[in-house]
């Protein structure tokens, strides 16, 4: 045993001293790599413009549920967010669209009936309980986690109860893949409000009683009373019009991706969209709704007193002198205004409240200045706002106040797009997906 340890401590004396006298032309690995960097960055800039460039524009993927135009913005099913309006049944009492309307037009195309809508928030509410062990697996997080990592993992969690999966295992034919991948999305969206109103209490409300689901209600007028501000319609309404507009934005945006993406590989619609979760808290996607509000609240108070079309200019300029990028303005696709940020603006324009709040003022304002800035910056191909430059202030004024919770509504939202896909992926049996990638060495040759 004595002998053991003394030789094995002269080794490690002979290799710890023979790596401090290395050779000065020896290098480490992080020398090596250094050297390497520089080389590789030179040759990617040279590529850049052929082929690289986050795959914008590249035409690789079918989805059926929504088309984003550059000019015209988004259309589910070829009907614009104002047809939307005036075609989908709303909540009883209420006027603005519902979750479940835009679920059923996304998933079949069609308009629901009323009685319809009815029927699928019945079923939603019905199967809206969290397991227990979900609930404790959630309760038993930290309150400082992001309340979006605790989202994705309580996603992931339920797929514990995934019909799919189980289905699967006892080995079930291709053609019927689709009808569990919809009981699980139905569960999923079913659950996904009651999860995400435990993370907002357990973070924000400690200790505070969450109400049962009401069978009678729809889907987000469940989630508002259990978020603890079931009294306020307006923000009811807000928060029925925000998530059905924003269910889907066709299939090339990060969390949509995402979610395809991995589903492609017949996971579950749990993981699955527990995966897109993750891609929707990235600050260039859905985290941008936190930090719009982050920064309008910045630039109220560095500005102080009277707000000006001057100062505002000023504030834009050095966000942009400073590196950052201005958030809720630009977009991959869209080419003019967010048509989803017109609707809530719509909306605020027709509740003096909302008008006279100092920082939808704000909002408002900055849109009158921002695009001019930012053609003047010239660098990003959209100057103008997306829906996350309004999307925010709103909670704000309805005392929705802790924005690091705003991309978990997103979150609630976008699940109504993905799902509708992954259903739609397994009714037609599309493969799983599997791009070809390249060296920049085979790209040299094939440009050449
Ligand atoms: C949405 C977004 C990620 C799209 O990125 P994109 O498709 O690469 O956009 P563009 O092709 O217009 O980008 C070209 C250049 O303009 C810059 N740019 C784009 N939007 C900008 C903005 N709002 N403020 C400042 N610069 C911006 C980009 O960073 C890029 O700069 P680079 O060449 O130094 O890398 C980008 O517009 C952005 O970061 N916006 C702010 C965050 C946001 O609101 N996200 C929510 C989107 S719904």
């Amino acid at each position: 045993m004595f002998r053991q340890a003394s030789f094995a401590s002269k080794h490690f004396a002979r290799s710890f001293s023979a790596s401090q006298r290395r050779l000065a032309s020896t290098k480490t690995i992080r020398e090596a790599l250094e050297e390497v960097i520089p080389v590789k960055q030179a040759q990617l800039k040279k590529l850049v413009e052929h082929l690289l460039g986050g795959m914008r524009g590249l035409k690789a993927m079918l989805w059926e549920a929504s088309v984003l135009d550059p000019i015209e913005g988004i259309e589910f099913h070829n009907k614009t967010i104002p047809q939307c309006q005036q075609e989908l049944p709303p909540a009883a009492g209420g006027k603005e669209i519902i979750a479940e309307s835009m679920l059923w037009l996304l998933l079949t195309g069609k308009v629901p009936t009323e009685a319809e809508v009815r029927q699928l928030s019945r079923e939603l509410a019905e199967k809206g309980e969290l397991p227990e062990y979900v609930e404790k697996f959630i309760d038993s997080l930290p309150p400082t986690l992001h309340p979006m990592t605790q989202l994705g993992m309580g996603v992931a969690a339920l797929n514990h109860e995934s019909k799919f999966q189980a289905a699967y295992e006892s080995g079930i034919k291709k053609t019927e893949y689709w009808t569990y991948t919809l009981e699980d999305s139905i569960n999923l969206l079913a659950r996904l409000p009651t999860l995400a109103a435990r993370i907002y209490r357990n973070v924000y409300n400690p200790g505070q009683p969450i109400p049962a689901i009401n069978k009678d209600l729809d889907l987000v007028g469940n989630y508002v009373n259990q978020l603890g501000f079931g009294e306020n319609k307006d923000l009811t309404e807000y928060l029925r019009l925000y998530i059905a507009i924003h269910g889907d934005h066709e299939g090339g945006n990060a969390s949509a991706h995402t979610a395809h993406l991995v589903g492609s590989t017949l996971s579950d619609p749990y993981l699955s969209y527990a995966a897109a979760l993750y891609a929707l808290a990235g600050p260039l996607h859905g985290l941008a709704n936190q930090e719009v509000l982050r920064w309008q609240l910045n630039m109220q108070k560095e500005i102080g007193g009277e707000v000006t079309h001057e100062n505002i200019k000023e504030f834009l300029w050095r966000t942009l002198k400073s590196g950052q990028v201005v958030p809720g303005y630009g977009h991959g696709v869209l080419r003019n205004p967010d048509p989803r940020f017109m609707a809530l603006q719509q909306f605020c324009d027709t509740r003096p409240d909302l008008l006279a709040d100092p920082v939808i003022q704000l909002v408002k304002k900055t849109y009158e200045v921002a695009p001019d800035v930012l053609k003047e910056h010239g660098k990003t191909k959209n100057p103008y706002p997306n829906v996350d430059a309004a999307s925010g202030c709103v909670l704000y004024h309805y005392g929705l106040t802790q924005f690091k919770y705003y991309t978990v509504i997103f979150g609630v939202s976008r699940a109504l797009g993905c799902v509708t896909q992954l259903v739609w992926a397994r009714a037609l049996g599309l493969p799983i997906e599997r791009p070809k990638s390249l060296s920049m060495e085979a790209i040299e040759k094939l440009i050449k």
